[in-house]
């Protein structure tokens, strides 16, 4: 049950980039119906991965990375450095979609692309951290977010 959540909550990061990538494509066609609708399941499928992470975050904590001492500080500054993506991606989502909302679609267009890659940075290295974390080298146990994050 657990162990589900990260990878159901990951899968939902990989859609959420997915649908994001197609409506760009449909911008760039010229379909704004389309546009809106794919950049809007994906800003949904983003929502329910947050809530998934938080949840578990709060009722079960987050796993400690079980590879070897070695490359532990690259993993960590790596899960930090995918942390920041996600929020700065979150905050500027958030900005896109005002702007669009508003129809102040000159400041739209030129923030769009931007929170369109940040985006699919964040779920490259989201993927990323998912297959360190759990396929590579499975660590099992959880631990508070601090001493996940900054190992103390
Ligand atoms: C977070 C969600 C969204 C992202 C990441 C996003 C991203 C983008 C991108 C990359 C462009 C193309 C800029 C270019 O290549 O020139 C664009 C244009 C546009 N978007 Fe979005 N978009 C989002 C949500 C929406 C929504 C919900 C609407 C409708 C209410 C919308 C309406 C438009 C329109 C009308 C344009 C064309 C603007 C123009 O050509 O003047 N977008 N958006």
């Amino acid at each position: 049950m657990i162990k589900i959540l990260p990878t159901i909550s990951t899968t939902f990061i990989a859609l959420s980039a997915i649908c994001v990538a197609v409506g760009w494509y449909y911008i760039r066609a010229r379909n704004q119906e389309a546009h809106k609708k794919w950049m809007l399941v994906g800003s949904l499928f983003a929502t329910i991965f947050f809530i998934i992470y938080v949840s578990r975050t709060i009722f079960v904590g987050n796993t400690l990375f079980g590879g070897p001492d070695s490359i532990k500080v690259i993993y960590q500054i790596f899960l930090i450095f995918h942390i920041v993506l996600a929020t700065v991606a979150a905050v500027m989502g958030i900005v896109t979609l005002t702007h669009a909302f508003k129809k102040r679609f000159a400041k739209h267009k030129k923030i769009g692309p931007w929170t369109a890659i940040i985006w699919f940075a964040t779920a490259i290295t989201g993927v990323t951290v998912y297959t360190l974390l759990y396929l590579i080298y499975p660590g099992n146990t959880t631990a508070s977010m601090i001493k996940v994050i900054l190992g103390f």
